[in-house]
């Protein structure tokens, strides 16, 4: 009796042992599994499996079926979850208000100038005021620039007029809007798709593959390719948990995340380009490609964006965008 006591408590600790063996890291994200951020997610959990050979497990949550935009950043940092790569106008509202810039319309012309800002020592600055909020920045990870959508067409600013427009929370997007005469109206990502449907908003803005994976085609009639502005997240870890994996662990981690990267921002463009030839076979939305002109009288109406933001992002931050997009 006293042996089989002894075995059981033996066979006990081997257990508890052989599961401690395994760190499991919890990925949660808002989106579908087919968009960039998707897509380099699981390149990412498949990755750490195999770089640290078993090691690691990354299960990854998807569709905001863990939890939706704002709760995400809380449950990161009371340890519910690991990983995060939550939207950049995610971290205006927890207080870093510089990473409201990239909400500024028009202020990327091309991925190339982006890539200056987020790949380079502003991008670095940026995910280093995350520390003191207990996050690691590990990552910026593409999306790519968005147009917008409503049930009626949008060439012209006064097209815009009286409109109610779902945005991400940022005040950033919420004067964007009102630059045009329409109302914003912040609402969670996986809500955006009833609410267009039973008409609490008119319109929304978002990249094309978020457009078509979240079936926004199927209840606006108007896709207008404004590309006005960018949507790309940062990966970001709970700093304790990472802090406390061992050496070898983490590095291959960093590595994993440094492949899933490139991975990540490689397809980006691409999927995108997937979604709008989704978009156009369905049929159900008319995509409307504005002229140079009109694309340029947008930009020209929301221009005082970047007047009245500049104090709330910060002058200096805002400067060194501007200037290192010209690098
Ligand atoms: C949104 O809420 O529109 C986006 O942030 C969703 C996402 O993560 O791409």
């Amino acid at each position: 009796m006293k042996v089989s006591k002894l075995l059981l408590g033996l066979l006990v600790s081997c257990a508890a042992l052989g599961a401690s063996a395994q760190t499991i890291i919890k990925f949660s994200h808002v989106v579908a599994l087919d968009t960039p951020k998707g897509k380099a997610a699981e390149f990412f959990a498949k990755k750490a499996a195999e770089l640290t050979k078993g090691k690691v497990k990354v299960e990854v949550y998807a569709n905001s079926s863990l939890y939706k935009d704002k709760e995400e950043i809380e449950a990161l940092q009371i340890g519910a979850v690991q990983m995060l790569a939550p939207s950049l106008s995610k971290f205006g509202p927890l207080g870093v208000r510089e990473f409201e810039a990239f909400d500024l319309p028009f202020i990327f012309d091309s991925t190339a100038e982006l890539h200056k800002i987020t790949q380079g020592p502003v991008g670095a600055g940026l995910l280093a005021k995350l520390e003191p909020k207990g996050i690691r920045g590990l990552a910026f990870w593409d999306n790519g620039f968005k147009s917008f959508t409503a049930n009626s067409p949008l060439k012209t600013p006064a097209d815009f007029k009286g409109k109610k427009f779902r945005i991400q929370s940022s005040k950033v997007l919420e004067e964007q809007i009102r630059s045009v005469g329409g109302i914003p109206q912040v609402m969670a990502f996986s809500e955006v798709y009833q609410a267009l449907q039973t008409g609490v908003v008119d319109g929304t803005e978002n990249t094309i593959s978020n457009i078509y994976t979240q079936k926004t085609h199927e209840v606006q009639k108007y896709l207008s390719l404004t590309n006005h502005g960018y949507i790309g997240y940062a990966v970001i870890v709970n700093k304790k948990f990472w802090d406390g994996l061992p050496a070898d662990i983490r590095g291959q981690l960093e590595q994993a995340m440094n492949e899933a990267t490139v991975y990540g921002n490689n397809i980006a463009q691409e999927e995108n380009d997937q979604a709008l030839v989704g978009v156009r076979k369905s049929g159900k939305t008319l995509v409307y490609e504005p002229s140079k002109e009109e694309r340029l009288a947008l930009k020209t109406a929301m221009a005082p964006v970047h007047v009245k933001m500049a104090d709330r992002v910060g002058k200096d931050m805002l400067q060194s965008i501007y200037k290192g997009v010209l690098e």
